[in-house]
This record gives C-alpha cells, structure tokens and sequence, in this order.
C-alpha cells in the first residue's frame, strides 16, 4: 500500500447564524508515504479546515479519512489519541501551538511525556537535545519563553515537537507564511531534510504557487471547499 492517507468525499458544513458554511464540500484524494502533496487556494477556500479534519480535530459532517488503512472517522477518542501520535499539526501561527509561560524545554518535553516516550530525567534530556539538533538550535533556546525567540526559531521549536513523536504524516499549515522571505528557504529545507531522513509524507497548505513548486511531489487546488485539480 502506498498511500498512507485517503480522503472519501469529505464534508464539513459549519452552521453560522441561519446560514450554512460549507467549509469543505466533499474532496476526495490520497496522500502517498514519503511523498509531499501541497494544497494551494486562495484564502477562505477550507485549506486549514480540511487540514485539521484530516487530524480529526475538526469532525466530518460525512465522509471518510482512512490513515494506514484504518477509518479514522469511526474511531472513539482514546483510540485516535494513540494514533494521533503518528499524524502532527504544523499550525499556521507557531505560537499557537507553544504556552507563553512555559519555557521551550517544558514546551519540548511534554508531548514526550504525555505519550510516555521517555522515562526519567536524564533520558529526557537527551531526547531534547538531540531533536535540538535535528532542527538547528542550540542548548541556549531551551531556556527562554516563546517571546524571546524569532519567528523561525519558534517555527523549528514547533517542529521539534512535531516530530518528537516520530509521526510518518504532518500536515504543515503554512509553516513559513509568518517568516521573513531569507528565513523561510531555511525553514522549508529544514523540513525537507527531515522528510528524507525520517520518511515522512506532508500536506503542506500554503498559498504561494513558487512554495508548492518548490516542496510538492504533486499540487492540490482548492476553491471554496473543493478541491478541482490535482497535479
Ligand atoms: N469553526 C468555524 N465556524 C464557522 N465557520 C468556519 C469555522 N472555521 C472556518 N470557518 C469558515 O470556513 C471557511 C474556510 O476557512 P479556513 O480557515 O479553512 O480557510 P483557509 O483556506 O485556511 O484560509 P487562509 O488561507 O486565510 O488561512 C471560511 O469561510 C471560514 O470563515
Ligand atoms: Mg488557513
């Protein structure tokens, strides 16, 4: 099998003051293992919905999302907690995902501790440390708060804990769109490094066609809640 997710005519209609959104209105389209398919679409057209639907953290109106095989549409919350594991969120605004009263080390830690991946202080130390590297910072960033680090040291922070659980799917929610345009090439080849060396298969949204280009073994356009071509 080569396709690690697939998505069956997917819907999520939100439902707004008597009006109905149709967020995302019925896609359909596979993402293979190892490989990057990029959604482009102009804003407002559903690319985070249907991102985070993927993840089931938005639920589906109807239609299917199979990961590895199984349905992750009929599964119970503590089953898709375990396999959440294995599927991580890039969000679009880095400091979303990270607490601003906690420092990076107890940002970096607790995706590890939670999923019980380290045992003891030493051993978490030295995972730490080791995806420090794996991202490009330095033992200095794990002691300061959200604030005092740039954007795209934020952004390899988030990474950081995006792989810590050695997922084999990510989607990237415009992971560079808040970044200067001489860091995001560092972020982007940083995320390419990382797909090679630990196999991994991503959604990257973004909204810049040079970007998809650039990162995407295929592209995916989106409009207004579907997606009309892949190439
Ligand atoms: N929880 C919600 N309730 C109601 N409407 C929502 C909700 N979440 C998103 N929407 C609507 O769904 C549509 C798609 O939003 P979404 O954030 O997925 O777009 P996007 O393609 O990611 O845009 P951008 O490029 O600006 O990030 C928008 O019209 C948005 O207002
Ligand atoms: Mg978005």
């Amino acid at each position: 099998m080569d396709e690690t997710v697939i998505v069956d005519n997917l819907r999520v209609h939100f439902l707004l003051e008597d009006t109905i959104v149709k967020a995302v209105d019925g896609v359909s389209f596979h993402v293979n293992k190892n490989e990057t398919l990029a959604l482009i679409g102009e804003s407002g057209s559903g690319k985070s919905t249907l991102g985070k639907l993927l993840l089931m953290l938005i639920k589906p109106t109807s239609g299917e999302v199979y990961f590895n095989g199984l349905n992750l549409t009929k599964m119970r919350d503590r089953e898709l907690r375990k396999i959440r594991q294995e599927m991580q969120l890039i969000p679009q605004h880095p400091e979303d995902a990270l607490d601003p009263k906690w420092k990076i080390y107890d940002s970096m830690v607790e995706p590890l501790r939670i999923h019980k991946l380290v045992n003891g202080k030493s051993e978490e130390k030295e995972l730490v440390y080791e995806l420090l590297e794996m991202v490009g910072l330095q033992e200095e960033h794990l002691n300061r708060y959200p604030h005092e680090l740039s954007g795209g040291e934020l952004q390899r922070v988030v990474i950081a804990r995006a792989i810590s659980l050695n997922p084999k799917f990510i989607v990237c929610d415009e992971p560079t769109s808040m970044l200067d345009v001489s860091v995001q090439a560092s972020i982007i080849n940083l995320l390419l490094d990382l797909q090679k060396k630990l196999g991994l298969a991503y959604l990257f949204i973004t909204h810049d066609l040079e970007i998809a280009n650039v990162v995407a073994d295929r592209i995916a356009v989106m409009h207004h809640g579907k997606i009309h071509k892949i190439s």
